[in-house]
């Protein structure tokens, strides 16, 4: 892969702010100029409605969204688009099965305890409605996900495993295939929250075999504000709309409606047609590089970076000390400071910038008894020489501020 020539894509390597390192691409990638060159084109050559009208602007509308959803599901290894359903970010496809899926009443859902809260917050509302139970999977202190304890939990009652595919702050994935295995003997659908895998390592719904797959077109090249529910077809046909109203439906009458079968049903309203495009733009881009190569990419930065500040007392590493098991993340905290103190300051110092904070995961945090970390994420636009300033900045920091 190479690098240098990948960065002329981006904008940002080519502005006045050059210099900045920008490692926060697990919360929101940087753009290329092709996703942003098809986004513009929709606004100055098409700008019209998809889906309605059928005039020549409106019918390449269509054209186009039918072409991005095509993109979108072989990236992930989907062989039929009309599994594919464009929402407004992963969240709302988490939150369109969790609210929309016709659970019986008194079944289970089972949750990790490494979810982000839109893995989490939906599954506590539905129980508290006593509409599902919900059990959480515990992790151990290795942070690596227990297959054993998973294997207990399956039981009888469990209708859908959903769970976090890749983790936002360990980095760590769960044996995916496995886990749909065990899920699937005992009857139960699977969901993965696929957020942070599916913009770093070769998705292959089909193979994993996995019901439902949700992932977000921001922490993968594409724009804010474009999200993806992948269900098998006849899973999907049993969820209800979250949302209900036009482009949703066949007809009408004053008394009854009748609902498009998916992707439609759950498309209502007019869309994010040049997000959507631009969605389709992101996924041709990662596809044309090659997820295998992002992934190597990544692991070859994070070893640096890990390798770089291990010999800082002041440093403590949250997740599996191995680079590898991390896919491209690399959490931590300095003695004696606040994570935020540490972005913060080693933005001024050095331009490097990384995310502080719980990162939506507050019931892992707080069970540990921690208040936050730094976590610094790699993509496929960094290089081996940004690692280096990043870990100087560490170091500068930590010699500077550190208890
Ligand atoms: C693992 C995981 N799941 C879900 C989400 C929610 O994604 P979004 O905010 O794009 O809906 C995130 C966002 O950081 C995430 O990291």
């Amino acid at each position: 892969m190479d690098v240098e020539r990948l960065r002329l894509d981006f904008p940002l390597y080519s502005s006045d702010e050059r210099d900045l390192i920008y490692l926060d691409s697990a919360c929101q990638t940087l753009r290329p100029r092709q996703v942003i060159e098809a986004m513009n084109e929709y606004y100055l050559e098409y700008p019209a409605c998809g889906g309605r009208s059928v005039h020549r602007l409106a019918t390449k509308v269509s054209i186009k969204i039918e072409e991005a959803r095509e993109m979108v599901a072989e990236f992930i290894g989907c062989s039929d688009p009309s599994c594919i359903v464009f929402t407004k970010n992963c969240t709302e496809a988490l939150n369109l099965v969790a609210k929309g899926y016709p659970f019986q009443r008194g079944s289970a859902v089972l949750t990790t305890d490494m979810e982000h809260n839109s893995n989490h917050v939906p599954w506590l509302q539905l129980r508290e409605l006593g509409i599902v139970r919900h059990r959480v999977v515990r992790t151990p202190p290795s942070g690596l996900f227990d297959l054993e304890a998973y294997r207990d939990a399956v039981a009888a009652d469990v209708s859908m495993v959903s769970m976090v595919h890749t983790n936002n702050v360990t980095g760590t994935s769960l044996p995916a295939k496995e886990v749909v295995e065990m899920a699937h003997e005992r009857e139960a659908l699977v969901m993965l929250d696929g957020a942070q895998s599916a913009p770093h390592q070769r998705i292959d719904v089909e193979e994993l075999d996995v019901d439902l797959f949700t992932f977000s077109a921001h922490k993968m090249l594409g724009p804010s504000g474009v999200g993806v529910l992948y269900g098998k077809r006849p899973v999907l046909e049993r969820i209800e709309p979250l949302v209900s109203g036009g482009g949703a439906v066949g007809m009408t009458d004053y008394e009854k409606v009748e609902f498009l079968p998916p992707p439609e049903r759950f498309e209502a309203g007019l869309l994010n047609y040049s997000g959507i495009i631009g969605t389709g733009a992101a996924v041709e881009y990662l596809g044309a590089v090659g997820m295998d190569e992002v992934a190597d990419h990544e692991a070859s930065l994070n070893r640096q970076a890990t390798e770089g500040l291990q010999d800082i007392d002041a440093i403590s590493l949250l997740g599996p000390p191995d680079p590898a098991l991390r896919a491209g993340l690399l959490p931590f905290n300095i003695r004696g400071m606040t994570s935020h103190d540490v972005a913060m300051i080693i933005d001024e110092m050095a331009k490097v910038q990384i995310r502080s904070g719980m990162h939506c995961m507050h019931p892992y945090f707080r069970s540990r008894g921690i208040d936050g970390c730094a976590r610094a994420s790699f993509y496929l636009y960094n290089t081996a020489e940004e690692c280096e300033r990043f870990v100087s900045a560490v170091r500068a920091v930590a010699d500077t501020f550190s208890s």
